[in-house]
């Protein structure tokens, strides 16, 4: 059976049938390739890309400019997947800004964007103008104070279940919701109809989301709690790369 690139009423249908949708980030051509290759249904070019890939300290160090070299490069390597594409910080200040830059992100191939937090006028915009848009709420690194668990407390949990389900009714296609206790978690996905893609929000949540290097297992040692390592990548290509080195030394890279 042919892929079908996810739009926003096979993403509801999905839930409907209650069959769990995989999202793995990706930031460059070669994984993209890999990840659509490999059956996963969304990929997300997440501003991860900061920390993950480019060494900076936050999320709020990447920009537009970064972003969209790193969409365009997964929308080339997996034409037949949805690609949502997250706004980086301060890119969606204002409704107008917002939707100048999420154009951007659509031309070069992205199928949605992401937002994160309650900008609830900024996503009424986007959606305005007939781009889909995923939200994100729980634990929203742009402008987290800390990275621990988010929506313990009795009132944080129900403002959070409050504006998922007002995002929900603005017309989000689907909710990222992070770092949050298991019972808010099934008690989001519960309270809509569409898809709530957790990372740390619960394996009964709809879909899941994780970041590329943590599954991979691309850095050494441990991944954050939220995370888990399927392979050690880190070991595997780490003795690749011990191999040729040798090789070289030995002068033996063609000849074994
Ligand atoms: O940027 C990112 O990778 C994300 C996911 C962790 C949800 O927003």
């Amino acid at each position: 059976m042919e892929k079908q690139i996810l739009n926003p009423a096979l993403m509801r249908k999905r839930k409907e049938k209650k069959t769990s949708l995989s999202v793995v980030t990706a930031y460059d051509y070669p994984f993209a390739k890999m990840a659509e290759s490999a059956g996963i249904d969304m990929l997300l070019v997440g501003d991860s890309y900061a920390n993950v890939v480019l060494g900076y300290k936050s999320t709020r160090d990447i920009g537009m400019v970064e972003m969209l070299s790193a969409c365009g490069a997964v929308c080339r390597g997996a034409t037949q997947t949805h690609v949502i594409a997250d706004m980086p910080w301060l890119s969606d200040k204002t409704p107008a800004i917002a939707i100048k830059n999420a154009l951007r992100f659509i031309k070069v191939g992205a199928s949605s964007v992401k937002v994160e937090g309650e900008k609830f006028e900024v996503i009424t915009a986007l959606i305005e103008q007939g781009i889909d848009v995923v939200g994100h709420l729980g634990l929203t690194p742009q402008t987290a104070k800390s990275f621990k668990q988010v929506g313990k407390l009795p009132e944080e949990a129900a403002a959070i279940i409050k504006n998922a389900q007002k995002l929900e009714s603005i017309g989000i296609c689907a909710l990222v919701l992070e770092h949050v206790p298991e019972e808010l978690g099934v008690s989001v996905s519960k309270a809509l109809k569409i898809p709530v893609i957790g990372i740390g929000a619960s394996e009964k949540t709809d879909a899941q989301v994780m970041v590329l290097h943590d599954v991979l297992g691309l850095f050494a040692g441990d991944v954050p709690a939220v995370a888990r390592k399927i392979v050690n990548g880190y070991e595997y290509l780490t003795q690749g790369l011990e191999e040729f080195h040798k090789r070289v030394r030995e002068k033996t890279l063609h000849s074994t």
